[in-house]
């Protein structure tokens, strides 16, 4: 009972002066996300890292499960298949949408001798509603899941000024860019110069997208403000600058996690020094659930702390292919079947 009371007027008191996460951590303490309080123990939620000081997305550009479903997802399902099958998939839920450009181009790892394996994308544009799509479509087979898991092990590549990236992830992007999707983005944008650009992808695609929309602000070709971007089943795609860089620079960037998929959480954070590790940016969707139509979901106010998904003990291939109650191992190839 006492222990409550203390409790309760400790609770008001922190309530009323509750500390600031980034300049608590640039003091050099930890900050207790349960009190809000600075270099408070014992703490359940220590933040040691400012990309995980507690924070939630902009109102104005809330995410919105409904939006999800109904136009995010036969985006990415369009990403996953043809250049025929997007169409379908576009016609079938969002018949202004129109497919631009597919691109597809050997993404081979170079340092393994493996048989070839292939990346894809594709843009599309919507004059009545004037957006820009870039779909990237997620990993096919196992030669190039292998590829990289591999490459976990392997090198990272500077992204350009703001930490640096997969070397994988880095070198598959740029095999798009350089295969067409560099001249396709610059064309669109000269025709429509005002439209947003929604990025998407499933997966490895979701790393892609990732890149995609921080290359395009890099490139100098798009702002920020004009970008949306949703992953789904995203890896861990760049290190502690990189998603701090990106986190601070988009407004509308969602990472949504289904349950217990496994590729959230790789590469695992293992990693003994920071120095190594590989950092989600903001900000996570959790559903902690089976998707369906009318399913709860977290709005995760950390980055990539020990909260929402990382909570996890254990881990699912299924609900990987599975996001919105929907199998994205069939979806696009079938042309994205409205449920
Ligand atoms: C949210 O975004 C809107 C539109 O860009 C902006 O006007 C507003 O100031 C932002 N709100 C906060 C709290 O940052
Ligand atoms: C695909 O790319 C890899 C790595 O750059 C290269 O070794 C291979 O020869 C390429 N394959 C084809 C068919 O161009
Ligand atoms: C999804 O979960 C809900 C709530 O637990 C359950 O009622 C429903 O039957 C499940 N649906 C499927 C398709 O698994």
């Amino acid at each position: 009972m006492k222990f409550f009371l203390v409790l309760t007027a400790f609770l008001l008191i922190s309530s009323i002066s509750a500390d600031s996460c980034e300049n608590c951590l640039a003091s050099g303490k930890h900050y207790c996300a349960d009190v809000k309080l600075c270099a408070f123990s014992p703490c359940l939620n220590t933040i040691t890292h400012a990309l995980n000081c507690p924070s939630l997305p902009n109102s104005t550009f809330a995410y919105d499960d409904n939006v999800a479903r109904t136009q995010w997802l036969p985006l990415f399902g369009a990403g996953a298949t043809n250049g025929p099958n997007a169409q379908k998939c576009f016609d079938n839920n969002w018949p202004t949408m129109k497919l631009s450009k597919r691109i597809l181009v050997n993404c081979s790892d170079p340092s393994l001798v493996l048989p070839e394996t292939q990346c894809s994308m594709i843009t599309a544009v919507d004059q009545t509603k004037q957006i820009l799509v870039m779909s990237f479509r997620g990993t096919v087979g196992g030669i190039q899941l292998g590829e990289e898991f591999l490459n976990y092990f392997q090198a990272k590549k500077k992204f350009f000024d703001s930490g640096e990236i997969f070397e994988f992830f880095y070198d598959a992007y740029l095999a798009l860019w350089q295969g067409g999707l560099e001249q396709e983005m610059r064309n669109l944008k000269y025709k429509y110069p005002n439209y947003e650009v929604w990025v998407t992808g499933h997966s490895l695609g979701g790393a892609l997208a990732s890149i995609g929309a921080s290359w395009i602000v890099k490139a100098g070709l798009f702002q920020s403000s004009k970008i949306k971007l949703l992953t789904v089943g995203q890896p861990r795609t760049g290190d502690y600058d990189y998603s701090m860089w990106h986190q601070n620079t988009f407004a509308y960037s969602y990472r949504v996690v289904h349950h217990r998929d496994l590729v959230p959480h790789v590469p695992f954070q293992y990693e003994i020094s920071d120095k190594d590790k590989m950092y989600h940016h903001r900000t996570e969707i959790w559903y902690n659930n089976n998707m369906t139509i009318g399913s709860t979901y977290h709005v995760c106010a950390e980055a990539d702390g020990f909260y929402c998904s990382n909570q996890q003990p254990d881990y699912s291939w299924n609900d990987h292919m599975h996001y919105y109650n929907t199998d994205l191992g069939y979806y696009g190839g079938l042309g994205c079947p409205k449920n």
